[in-house]
């Protein structure tokens, strides 16, 4: 049984992605199961790092997801649009979707998750947060039956890389930034990053899923690094601290005159004084970590490339094998795994 895959984005993610699923060997036997069947690009012309067969591309991006032969589509688009409607439309199509799109998922998620949970498909999103860490899954499922009291994340590795240098080198954050910019550590347009956007995407979807609610992005306090300043680095660093960029989702008990059932979330991003002594103050450059606590079992940390063409490929080719897994056990009559499945029926206050 083969499973297709049609694949929509060959940027950074999704030329990892094509390059691990056309070179299978040596991986799990799976992987030789599943194969690219069509390929959606912007534009034909583009030179790529990988090669694709030409008639597998195309840039009519709708007649993927409502190819009747694709089982699994695989959005690395980014950006809203069209990837939103094109998730969509896959679903109802009765397509699995694979995406590392953080911005729709912190945005359009309930909308996405409802639609599929009504459509009977899986919509995975291993890489839209962390990059290559595997944090998603385990905290679905390893990870389902603590009461998690909070999820902490350095979850953007340009800003961490800036603060990074600001700390190690002394420099002011505009000229670090200029240099990470010539030296392709950050973006040419960078506000999503160092204003704090893009982490604040990332915690709204590890919050949804840590507090089984669906946390809205603009319920998320967001401040940047741009007002971080040199001495403000040299200062923390003599009183034996750190400033890093954190994502925060903390569970606050309410007073006793609350109900019972009743939970207060903190959800914000902002630049703090961390103790150097403090499990993520040692996560330098474009790393990122994420630490979780819960009940019964206290401190975990996930920690590792949370960007970069290989390491998000990985996460992205997991959610792949996970589902083709799942499809081929069960085989056409599946059922949702409610361990693999996002959706939530339970919301948090906030
Ligand atoms: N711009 C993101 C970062 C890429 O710097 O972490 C991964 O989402």
């Amino acid at each position: 049984m083969a499973f297709k895959v049609g694949l929509l984005g060959v940027g950074t993610v999704g030329t990892g992605t094509a390059q691990i699923l056309l070179n299978p060997e040596g991986r799990q036997p799976l992987l030789q199961e599943i194969e690219i069947h069509r390929v959606g690009v912007r534009s034909l012309d583009k030179p790529r790092e990988v090669q694709l067969p030409p008639e597998l591309m195309t840039t009519d991006l709708e007649s993927i997801v409502t190819d009747p032969a694709v089982d699994i589509v695989v959005e690395v688009l980014g950006g809203l649009e069209p990837a939103r409607s094109l998730i969509l439309k896959a679903i109802t199509q009765g397509k699995h979707v694979v995406t590392a799109n953080k911005a729709v998922i912190s945005r359009y998620g309930a909308e996405i998750f409802t639609a599929a949970e009504e459509a009977g498909v899986y919509v995975l999103l291993e890489a839209a947060v962390g990059g290559g860490i595997p944090v998603i899954q385990p905290l679905k499922q390893s990870l389902g039956v603590n009461r998690i009291q909070s999820v902490i994340g350095i979850v953007n590795g340009t800003t961490n890389y800036i603060l990074t240098r600001m700390q190690t080198e002394g420099g002011e954050f505009s000229d670090i930034l200029a240099d990470a910019q010539s030296l392709g550590y950050a973006e040419a347009d960078p506000t999503a990053d160092v204003d704090g956007l893009d982490a604040a995407d990332k915690i709204a979807i590890l919050a949804s899923l840590a507090f089984a609610g669906r946390i809205k992005l603009d319920d998320v306090y967001c401040e940047g690094i741009r007002q971080v300043s040199a001495a403000d680095i040299s200062y923390a660093q003599k009183l034996g601290f750190v400033i890093k960029l954190l994502a925060f989702a903390k569970r606050e008990e309410l007073a006793a005159t609350a109900p019972p059932d009743a939970d207060l979330l903190q959800v914000r991003v902002h630049p703090t004084l961390l103790p150097k002594t403090h499990p993520l103050a040692s996560i330098n450059g474009v790393y990122n970590a994420i630490l979780v606590e819960g009940d019964p079992i206290g401190q975990v940390v996930f920690s590792g490339p949370g960007a970069g063409s290989g390491p998000t490929a990985s996460a992205v080719v997991s959610d792949i094998l996970n589902i083709a897994a799942v499809l081929k056990t069960a085989g056409e009559s599946h059922r949702l795994h409610p361990l693999l499945s996002c959706a939530h029926q339970h919301y948090c206050a906030i």
